[in-house]
């Protein structure tokens, strides 16, 4: 007979309890940073009706990366591929009542079918955080910017070892059109081509940008955009976004984030629903340089779903590679069990004894686990050492008789006699 598989689905993982208290303790930093600049947790449904993605999500992951189906009352629907549309649906949902700004926030799993690789698989965690509404759109958006440095600061990670770049949508746009006079229809190409720079030869750059009909003038000038950064804006003040971005930068410097925030023109955002600042947290590490996270302003999805609008900023936080960056930078290792006593059973008589005993310390907040059968002393206490439990109870005709039990320090050997309430 031929055994089912133990392998979980391709590009997914199961989470043993080892893996579990790693991701608790990555997700415990993020509760608590979040929390600390007012954010309620929300939470939805996997599934979405296939609609939801359509419209505004970017053609990646509609046409290729979606998982979808027809349900038994053949409704289209899809397992999220993000959260950021839920997320738009549910401010719409509650509109009138929800006190503006909303901030809000989340730990959804979403799913795309991809090829899996390093930091890159097919079901992730991701902390999504998003403001709504906010009447200062660059205040909402230092804000946001600010959170994100803490969140890796959460972690003990300092300026050393990360860097958020970001832009404004509008910046490229207006080179594209305004400076380079590329029609729109090739400029989701370029930016394509542009965002995979760093990654290709110079020459084939340049090659890809000739392919596009990118003359040798205009990519004279986008090079000047991309190497002179933000003394090429101070030249183009007239640029859509470029006062916005000097201005920005400005504050970040004055708020002591300059260090951890730099603008980096080559920033291309793949979703479609972006409309003014974009960013992406890059790893410094150089064999583990690649973007963490990443996040954008999006004025425009709320409206999707009904006249009401809210301008809104967001971004999204993969758990595969935050653990890569904190397992690279040991700044978060495995955690230890954390249970604090083992009830060895001399006698299984004394069962009734030792449950007994386990019922009064959990009462006083203890975490106890006790011996489930009959095996021999050392044998529990073996036991107890494999599951990484610092003390063993013994529990003998003559404890359960005076109601003294003997404690014994697994580490040190050293022991005590003490009562229940005592231990
Ligand atoms: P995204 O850049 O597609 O943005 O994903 C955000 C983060 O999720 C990535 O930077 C990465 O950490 C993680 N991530 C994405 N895809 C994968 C994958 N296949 N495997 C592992 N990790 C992955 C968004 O999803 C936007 N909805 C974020 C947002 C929220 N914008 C505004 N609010």
């Amino acid at each position: 007979m031929a055994y089912l598989t133990t392998q979980p689905y391709k590009g997914t993982r199961d989470f043993f309890p080892e893996d579990m208290r790693f991701r608790e303790a990555m997700f415990a930093v993020m509760h608590r940073v979040v929390r600390q600049y007012g954010f309620d947790q929300i939470d939805a449904p996997i599934i979405e009706p296939v609609d939801l993605y359509l419209a505004k999500t970017s053609e990646e992951i509609v046409g290729q990366q979606i998982y979808s189906f027809k349900d038994r009352g053949d409704r289209l629907v899809a397992i999220r591929p993000e959260m950021t549309p839920t997320v738009a649906r549910m401010v719409a949902a509650r509109f009138q009542e929800t006190p503006k700004p909303v901030r809000w926030y989340s730990i959804p799993n979403v799913w795309r079918y991809e090829q899996p690789g390093k930091g890159r698989l097919r079901e992730h965690w991701q902390l999504n955080c998003d403001i709504f509404g906010a009447a200062s759109e660059k205040l909402a958006d230092l804000e946001l910017l600010n959170l994100a440095v803490d969140l890796l600061r959460g972690y003990g990670a300092t300026g050393q070892h990360f860097k958020v770049y970001l832009s404004h949508r509008s910046i490229l746009n207006g080179v594209l059109g305004g400076e380079l006079k590329l029609p729109p229809e090739k400029w989701p190409n370029v930016a394509r081509i542009m965002d995979k720079r760093a990654k290709v030869k110079p020459e084939a750059y340049s090659a890809m940008l000739e392919a596009e009909g990118v003359t040798a003038l205009q990519k004279a000038e986008l090079d000047f955009f991309l190497l002179e950064k933000l003394d090429y804006l101070k030249k183009k003040y007239h640029l859509e976004g470029a006062e916005y971005v000097i201005e920005l930068m400005q504050a970040l410097e004055t708020l002591g984030l300059g260090e951890f925030i730099e603008y980096d023109p080559g920033v291309v955002r793949g979703f479609d629903y972006y409309t003014g600042l974009v960013f992406e947290v890059f790893d410094n590490h150089p064999d583990n340089r690649r973007s963490l996270f990443g996040g954008g302003r999006y004025n425009n999805l709320v409206g999707a779903f009904g006249k009401e609008t809210l301008n809104a900023v967001g971004f999204g936080m993969g758990d595969v590679t935050l653990e890569d960056f904190l397992r690279t930078h040991k700044l978060l290792e495995d955690q230890p069990r954390r249970v604090e006593l083992y009830i060895a059973v001399l006698d299984e008589k004394l069962a009734t004894h030792a449950l007994q005993l386990a019922a009064q310390l959990r009462q006083r907040g203890k975490t106890c686990e006790i011996s489930l059968g009959a095996a021999k002393l050392g044998k529990q206490f073996q036991e107890a050492e494999k599951k990484q439990i610092a003390r063993v109870i013994i529990l003998g005709e003559d404890e359960v008789a005076s109601s003294v039990y003997t404690v014994k320090t697994l580490a040190t050997g050293e022991q005590l006699k003490l009562k229940a309430e005592e231990i």
